[in-house]
């Protein structure tokens, strides 16, 4: 495995208007490392993640996949090359069959990737294959996401905020499978609420607040930190 990061991104600025959802936000990520990304509401999560994934293009800053400036690559192109991501608001092809839904995303994917059938056993999704996306609840929609992205063939894969409205269990079950992929070489960045479900995943975390990065090192690290515990405890600047 290289050491070289697969993913570099260095102040990335996102503004809506004079709005700054993104204020110099950098970090990288090697093969295989899982990075949880953590924050109050509207701390620039998802923003984040549409940034790297291509979604927005930041206003100032620099991404760097495998040593090569993606800045400015549109999201298409950036999904072809391995960079995928699963959405906090779903969105799969509803009219369309579970498995037809994986099958786009393997088509239009990096390869080598998971078939549709590996991907959909993978999330413990084979057993619906044959429904249509509408007939899925909001918990099953986020499987399938992942599911595509998988199929995808990602060798980064953005998660945003997979663990609400699954129950213990089913948390446990997930973890052990984002820990495989890492496993496989992967890198992951995993924004999540949960702290319980990013403690079972990693404990190298970014934690923000405001578009900013206030902290990065060890959710150890982070649970001791008086800025983050202030953010946390609605006290913060
Ligand atoms: N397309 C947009 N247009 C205008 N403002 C936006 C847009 N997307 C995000 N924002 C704003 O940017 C800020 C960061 O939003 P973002 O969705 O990244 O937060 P988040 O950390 O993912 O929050 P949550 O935990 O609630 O999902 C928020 O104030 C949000 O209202
Ligand atoms: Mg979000």
């Amino acid at each position: 495995m290289s050491h070289e990061p697969v993913l570099a991104f260095e102040d990335i600025v996102k503004k809506f208007g004079t709005f700054r959802a993104l204020d110099k936000v950098s970090a990288t990520l090697k093969a295989g490392e899982i990075l949880g990304l953590v924050g109050p509401n509207g701390s620039g999560k998802t923003t984040l993640i549409n940034v790297i994934s291509g979604l927005y293009n930041p206003d100032a800053g620099k991404i760097l996949f495998q040593g090569l400036d993606i800045t400015r690559w549109p999201m298409h192109k950036r999904a072809r090359v391995g960079i995928n991501r699963t959405f906090q608001i779903p969105k799969p092809f509803k009219s369309l069959s579970i498995t037809e839904n994986v099958a786009l995303a393997y088509h239009y994917g990096s390869k080598p990737a998971m078939n549709p059938r590996q991907a959909l056993d993978f999330v413990g999704l084979s057993h619906a294959a044959s429904q249509l996306a509408l007939q899925l609840n909001s918990t099953q929609q986020k499987l399938l996401d992942l599911a595509r992205a998988l199929a995808a063939g990602p060798k980064i894969l953005l998660i945003d905020e997979l663990a609400a409205g699954l129950n213990h269990q089913e948390l446990k079950v997930i973890a052990d499978h984002v820990q495989l992929l890492a496993q496989q070489g992967i890198a992951l960045i995993v924004v999540e609420h949960h702290l319980g479900f990013v403690n079972q995943l990693t404990n190298r975390v970014i934690v923000m607040n405001a578009g900013k990065e206030i902290f990065q090192g060890s959710l150890d690290q982070a649970a001791q930190d008086p800025v983050v515990s202030a953010v946390y405890l609605g006290t913060g600047s």
